[in-house]
């Protein structure tokens, strides 16, 4: 279903600066940039301003101090120069993300402490003792029976957990279980795929304890994050600091964003759903706030059939997805080439994804190459051999099988699952493929060009085709814009808006006749499986 909202707010985890970014952060910006770019496509270029869609970067944890001690800088030096890495890599890949926040951004900080603030004065922060196992390396407490499941070592990174006692703020979680249950049994599109759901209403359903929210500083601290409102002892837990970030840019003065709140969609992967889908709720219901619609956690990539990690460094770092990008066995637009196999064969579920290089040559010669590049230059072909470049006027544009497989390609336009978007275009070159060859235009043309099914079979093909572009333009807009452009169609812009909103967009019988088609070269040439994976260039 096409998205008819007034607004849609789309946003990613806010990425933590201790390191640079590689497959994972880009592959959740890309999901979110697909689903900015179809929900503003979706609405037209006078409505594309109420999508927003926000990503950025969490730089108030501990283990950021700690690798700026490493390199000898001061954190914020540090968080600066990794803030950057991010922007510079997701403005490599195109996204069109209308904002990038940063924690230690005073905008941020202040609407911070004015909800901490806010929950101390209602009852719901306040303060206590707390002993537990804490994860160091993803900066969270554990619970005694996980801890003990994990034979006290981080179930994420296999490090030591440290028993830790500290007298903290805590939020009061557990008044808010029966709410937050009540919530999730009542909208069950709140938290994606359901079987993650299933996972965490069986957590929930063993009790809610209260969670610890600030830390005290410590002799020989570095002064790092944000201190609690009238406690300049203690410190806002990053964690707690972080998952703010997505009411602060809609509470920022004068950016008029507040009609955004609740958000449409936190998309994030599996290792932070609790975050998400449990404390954020709960702090928004103490808050008297509307709960975010829908928190989608995806799984996670592995490369060549192995958990990426540092230990092994396996990691789809940025100089590797770089090569790819450029690699001359995908053609002019290999950028889109990647964002077409991340996004088609990503861990969207509840299973993980192998980044795999024979299966990236494999997934873009059959979908890209012998897909719709093959269609769109066969179609551009003939017309040209045919017709001189000159799309037929169609005696009979109503009939044949394509103008219902393009309505169907419109209609299942689903807001959230950008891979089932794709799918969607998918069929529809499929559709022009077979009638292609069901029909068999270049047999028709042999005995007599101008034989009137020679126009009629080109115009449909070539009407599906340019509906099919746009239907693929918020996975790739590069070749997508080339191909329109070549069809005598107007690109979509920067952030992926037409000037009608898709449905008016793609109502069958937009080409006009007579408009030049241009044949152009191949916008995917075939690449050849035997040749090596390209060579990434360490920055
Ligand atoms: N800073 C926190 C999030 C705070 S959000 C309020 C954090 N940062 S992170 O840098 O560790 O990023 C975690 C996120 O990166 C995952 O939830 C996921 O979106 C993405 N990925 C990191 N590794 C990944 C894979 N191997 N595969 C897919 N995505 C993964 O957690």
């Amino acid at each position: 279903m096409p998205d008819q909202s007034p607004t849609t707010y789309i946003t990613t985890p806010i990425y933590y600066v201790n390191d640079k970014p590689h497959v994972g952060h880009c592959y959740t910006t890309l999901i979110a940039d697909c689903l900015a770019r179809a929900a503003r496509l979706a609405k037209g270029r006078d409505h594309a301003a109420d999508v927003f869609f926000l990503t950025g970067t969490d730089e108030h944890a501990e283990k950021v101090v700690a690798s700026a001690a490493k390199h000898d800088v001061a954190p914020i030096e540090w968080a600066d120069r990794n803030a950057a890495e991010f922007q510079a890599a997701f403005r490599f890949f195109g996204f069109s993300n209308d904002d990038f926040i940063r924690t230690t951004q005073p905008r941020h900080t202040d609407r911070v402490r004015a909800h901490i603030a806010a929950m101390q004065a209602s009852g719901d922060v306040y303060l206590g003792d707390y002993e537990g196992w804490y994860d160091a390396s993803q900066e969270e407490y554990l619970t005694e029976t996980t801890a003990r499941e994990h034979d006290f070592t981080s179930p994420v990174t296999g490090r030591p957990l440290e028993k830790r006692s500290e007298h903290n703020y805590f939020f009061r979680l557990s008044a808010y279980q029966d709410r937050l249950l009540a919530h999730i049994e009542a909208n069950p599109g709140f938290i994606q795929p359901d079987a993650r759901k299933n996972e965490v209403l069986g957590r929930i359903k063993q009790g809610l304890q209260d969670v610890p929210i600030s830390r005290a500083a410590r002799e020989g601290d570095t002064p790092w994050g944000i201190t609690m409102p009238g406690d300049e002892s203690h410190r806002v837990y990053v964690w707690i600091d972080a998952l703010f970030n997505y009411l602060t840019v809609c509470e920022e003065p004068g950016q008029h964003r507040e009609c955004f709140w609740p958000a449409s969609m936190h998309l994030i992967a599996k290792d932070i759903l609790w975050f998400h889908a449990v404390i954020w709720p709960c702090m928004l219901m103490a808050l008297d706030k509307p709960v975010p619609t829908t928190v989608y956690a995806h799984s996670f990539w592995v490369r060549e059939g192995r958990k990426m990690s540092k230990s092994e460094g396996n990691f789809i770092d940025l100089p590797t997805l770089d090569a790819y990008a450029n690699w001359d066995q995908f053609g002019p637009f290999a950028l889109d080439a990647l964002r077409w196999y991340l996004l088609t064969q990503g861990p969207l579920g509840t299973t993980d994804a192998d980044f795999a290089h024979a299966k990236l040559v494999e997934v873009y010669n059959a979908d890209l190459a012998n897909g719709i590049g093959n269609a769109a230059s066969r179609v551009a072909n003939m017309i040209n051999k045919y017709f001189d470049g000159q799309l037929p006027d169609s005696p009979d544009v109503a009939g044949g099988p394509l103008p219902g497989a393009a309505e169907t390609a419109v209609a299942a336009q689903d807001p959230v699952r950008p891979d089932t978007q794709a799918g969607a275009a998918i069929e529809l070159v499929n559709a022009v493929d077979a009638y292609i060859a069901e029909t068999r235009p270049f047999s028709i043309a042999k005995e007599d060009p101008k034989d009137p099914r020679v126009a009629a079979i080109l115009y449909q093909c070539a009407e599906a085709l340019r509906i099919a572009a746009i239907l693929f333009s918020p996975a790739m807009p590069g070749a997508m814009a080339e191909l329109l452009e070549r069809f005598g169609q107007p690109r979509p812009d920067a952030t992926g808006a037409f000037s009608q909103p898709l449905t008016e967009l793609c109502a069958w019988g937009g080409l006009e006749p007579g408009t030049t088609i241009v044949k152009g070269d191949a916008l995917f040439p075939r690449a050849d499986a035997t040749v090596d994976p390209p060579v990434a260039v360490p920055a």
